[in-house]
């Protein structure tokens, strides 16, 4: 807990974004990463390797844009930095590992913006004209912690459709930004299954909200909170969808 207390209060964002417990998130995220740091190496080591493979694959090197970006933990940074003239990293937070990364390269910039609110707020829109490759990394399935939390922390039930309408608004965004991009890469984990230690499903849960995605081009499973992390009885795997090329994937 003071971890994540200690690393909310050092991470920079504007009052707004604080606010509504962006950095709140950050730091519970930043938190358990290092605390699930073996578990989740097979996952990033994945994500990285999808990026990077995505990153080759797009013959047009002007801009690359990372939606997510948070830690960079699932981002290789060196491989789209020496690819491509400029890097976007967009995230409400940039928090300090990310901060110190960035500034080892002359061509990469932070954006610090809100995706959910509609990716064409004026900071989204300009970071994401005229890129080349889009990449949303691990970043869809977060979309509507926040604003669903909003409506709990006032007392009230979120509208039913919130999370299904903030999960089709980020599909819908990238369709519209795969016009003028010549590649968009989307990395999302899509279900959550608690597993007891003999293997038995026990419960699970629907990340996109009942949003049906196309069949990805790969997956694997995530352990997200491996035994001990959330129950010494039960442990959380996560079901990872990614998708190199969005829009071949769309058609
Ligand atoms: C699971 S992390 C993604 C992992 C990240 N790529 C990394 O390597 O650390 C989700 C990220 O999405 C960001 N995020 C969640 N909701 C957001 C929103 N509405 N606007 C901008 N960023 C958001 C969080 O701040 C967090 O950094």
């Amino acid at each position: 807990m003071l971890v994540e207390w200690a690393l909310s209060l050092a991470n920079p964002a504007p009052l707004r974004l604080r606010r509504l417990g962006y950095v709140r998130q950050s730091g519970l995220l930043h938190a358990r990463s290092r605390r699930c740091r073996a578990a989740w190496a097979p996952h990033l080591a994945r994500a990285r390797g999808v990026i990077t493979a995505s990153a080759e694959a797009t013959t047009r090197r002007g801009v690359a844009v990372v939606l997510g970006s948070g830690l960079l933990d699932d981002v290789p940074l060196d491989a789209l930095a020496t690819r491509f003239d400029r890097v976007q990293l967009v995230d409400a937070v940039h928090p300090w590992p990310a901060r110190l990364a960035a500034r080892r390269y002359r061509n990469v910039a932070l954006v610090t913006a809100e995706i959910s609110a509609g990716l064409m707020e004026r900071a989204l829109a300009e970071a994401c004209a005229e890129a080349d490759l889009i990449v949303s990394a691990n970043l869809l399935s977060q979309l509507p912690i926040v604003p669903i939390d909003a409506y709990e922390a006032r007392g009230r039930e979120a509208p039913p459709r919130l999370g299904a309408q903030i999960v089709e608004t980020h599909l819908g965004a990238l369709d519209a930004l795969a016009a003028g991009s010549e590649r968009i890469c989307l990395i999302t984990d899509t279900v959550q299954r608690e597993e007891d230690r003999q293997g038995r499903v026990t419960d699970s849960l629907d990340l996109m909200f009942g949003v049906a995605l196309p069949p990805p081009s790969v997956f694997w499973d995530w352990e997200l909170a491996p035994f001990g992390e959330v129950g010494r009885r039960h442990r959380l795997i996560h079901r990872v969808h990614a998708y190199p090329d969005w829009r071949a994937a769309r058609a």
